[in-house]
């Protein structure tokens, strides 16, 4: 039966593979294409915790401006932040350009081509080692992500509840996957996943492992993988408070390069966190001012929500641990998803791209 999950899977991936930026097609594959392993690197770590509908146009911008790993080493990496803002997780990106400067600087610019050499680079861990071993060097090894464990859990109806389950499902994936084509099967599964067999509301009519699936046979298909009950995000507060300059310019700082937002550019902001409110009121402000209240902001992370009052206020005062940012180039600056709603919020259309032409 596993032969037949892998056969059919990859018949199915042949004619429906979603053509992706980074992606060989698998008749490319066929005719002898070979992958190159800086874009399958690069997609893979800008895939680990983003969509691909998100990764897409921030694949294609990097690799315009850095077209291969020693464009990338010898990148600024302030740059390289900009470029990434907006992605989030901005460890990654830090992580990523370190990367470069080891594969570029101290192995000659070549990727190693096992996972297990993989692994010991910064960013890569066993999911990202193990898809760049199988797509870009066809290692045999399998790859499991979210999209393979919800197909791998439903095709075999384990019940263990994740991540404990995440040992049992390997086990399955590690003895049916194709060892002829690895990288075609690991993204074959994600496909599936992304595309048919989703969370919610799985398209089983059409699925090419219908007949092998056992949630399917028994019709409990959303009931895997199992997971423990969600936890309530908690809600945090704080405030945020954006400075203009009587030139149009705005104060920014930069946050500390560890931790949430990690190096990133923000405005002042009082001090919240996962665990805890930040002040509010304009009275928390950075500096004196007369304060104007732009209204609220919503903003989810990861393991929080956070509300955060904006305010609004004119001073060429605050020049300490931060600087200007001209209008124009506000656009350009590192500024995560929650700035741009803040300074949205403050002052519409702030943040769009100026053309400078
Ligand atoms: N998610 C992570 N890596 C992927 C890939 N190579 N193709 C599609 N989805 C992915």
């Amino acid at each position: 039966m596993t032969d037949r999950i892998s056969i059919n899977l990859l018949e199915w991936y042949d004619l429906n593979a979603r053509s992706l930026p980074w992606r060989i097609s698998p008749m490319d594959g066929k005719e002898g294409v070979i992958a190159d392993p800086y874009q399958v690197w690069l997609s893979e770590i800008m895939l680990q915790q983003t969509q691909v509908v998100t990764v897409q146009s921030y694949f294609l911008k990097f690799i315009k401006k850095w077209p291969n790993v020693m464009a990338l080493a010898k990148a600024d990496t302030e740059d390289v932040m900009k470029a990434w803002a907006g992605l989030g997780y901005y460890s990654r990106a830090r992580n990523l350009k370190r990367c470069a400067e080891i594969i570029a600087f101290e192995l000659n610019g070549i990727f190693p081509q096992q996972a297990s050499e993989l692994k010991s680079l910064p960013g890569i861990g066993d999911y990202t080692s193990a898809a760049i071993g199988a797509i870009a060097f066809g290692e045999k090894i399998a790859v499991m992500d979210g999209n393979v464990e919800r197909v791998f859990a439903r095709l075999f109806r384990i019940s263990d509840q994740l991540p404990a389950a995440k040992k049992p499902i390997f086990e399955k994936l590690n003895a049916t996957f194709c060892t002829e084509r690895p990288g075609d099967f690991a993204q074959a599964c994600m496909d599936l996943g992304a595309t048919l067999c989703t969370p919610k509301k799985p398209n089983c009519m059409i699925c090419p492992l219908t007949q092998e699936c056992q949630a399917r046979a028994e019709g409990d298909m959303e009931s895997y993988p199992v997971r423990a009950p969600k936890r309530k995000k908690p809600t945090r507060k704080g405030a945020a408070f954006v400075i203009e300059r009587e030139d149009g310019a705005i104060f920014l700082q930069k946050r500390p390069d560890s931790g949430l937002l990690g190096g990133m550019s923000i405005v002042p902001t009082t001090n919240w966190n996962s665990n805890q409110d930040g002040e509010t009121g304009n009275q928390a402000g950075p500096i004196e001012l007369s304060w104007e209240q732009r209204g609220e902001i919503r903003h989810t992370f990861t393991h929080f929500h956070l509300e955060l009052e904006v305010w609004f206020g004119r001073s060429d005062a605050v020049t300490e641990n931060g600087w200007w940012s001209q209008r124009n180039v506000l656009a350009e600056e590192a500024l995560p998803g929650l700035m741009k709603k803040v300074l949205e919020q403050a002052i519409p259309g702030c943040t769009q791209p100026k053309n400078l032409g």
